[in-house]
C-alpha cells in the first residue's frame, strides 16, 4: 500500500515461543524505524491482551480469536500507511495464515523468532515456564500446548545465535531490499 509517508506500509508479524525474544526484537526494531523517521505502530500482548482482548485466555479458540482481532487491528493501521509491528506467540499455522489473508499477502511479512524451548526455559524471564512445569499454568505454549513452527517465514531471526542488534539490522536490510524503506 503506497502512502504519503515516503515508505510503504507493511505488517511485520513476529511469531515465536514465550521468551524467544519477540518483544525485545520488535521493540528494538520499532525504535530503529522511529529513528529513521518511519511511522510505526507496535501491537503486542502488553497493549492488546490487557485491553481489547482482556476477555480472552489461552484456549485454542481464544488464541485464534486473539490473533484474528490483532490481524483486523493491524489492517486498520496498515491502511494509514504505517509499518505495523505485531508480536504475539501466534502458535497456530492456520491462524497466521488467516492473519495473512486478512492483511493481504503482499503487505504481510512473517518473521519467525527462532529459539529452542530449552533456551526459552533457561531464560524464563517471567518465571512462567517453571509455573507451567509445576502445573500452575495450564496450556502453556511449548510445554503443554503446541507451537507450530512457521514453515515458510519471510525472515528467521535466531536469537540463540545472533544479537538483537544483528537481528534488527538483518530485518532492516530485508525491508530495504523490498523497497519498503530507503
Ligand atoms: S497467543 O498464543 O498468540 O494468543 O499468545 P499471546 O497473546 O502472544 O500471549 C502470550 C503471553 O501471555 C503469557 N501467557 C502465556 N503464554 C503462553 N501460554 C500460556 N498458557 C500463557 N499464559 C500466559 C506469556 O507471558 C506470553 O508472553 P510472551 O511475551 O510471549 O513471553
Amino acid at each position: 500500500m503506497d502512502n504519503k509517508l515516503g515508505h510503504r506500509g507493511r505488517v511485520l508479524w513476529f511469531s515465536g515461543l514465550s521468551g524467544s525474544g519477540k518483544s525485545t526484537l520488535s521493540n528494538a526494531l520499532d525504535k530503529r524505524l522511529y529513528d529513521l523517521g518511519i511511522r510505526t505502530y507496535l501491537l503486542d500482548g502488553d497493549n492488546i491482551r490487557q485491553g481489547l482482548n482482556r476477555d480472552l485466555g489461552f484456549s485454542k479458540a481464544d488464541r485464534t480469536e486473539n490473533i484474528r482481532r490483532v490481524a483486523e487491528v493491524a489492517r486498520l493501521f496498515l491502511e494509514t500507511g504505517m509499518i505495523v509491528i505485531v508480536a504475539f506467540i501466534s502458535p497456530y499455522q492456520i491462524d497466521r495464515q488467516l492473519a495473512r489473508e486478512v492483511i493481504g499477502t503482499d503487505d504481510f511479512l512473517e518473521i519467525y523468532v527462532r529459539c529452542s524451548l530449552e533456551e526459552c526455559e533457561r531464560r524464563d524471564p517471567k518465571g512462567l515456564y517453571a509455573k507451567a512445569r509445576s502445573g500452575e499454568i495450564p496450556n502453556f505454549t511449548g510445554v503443554s500446548d503446541p507451537y507450530e513452527i512457521p514453515q515458510n517465514p519471510d525472515i528467521i531471526v535466531s536469537t540463540e545465535e545472533e544479537s538483537v542488534e544483528d537481528g534488527v539490522e538483518r530485518i532492516l536490510t530485508e525491508l530495504k531490499a523490498r523497497n519498503l524503506i530507503k
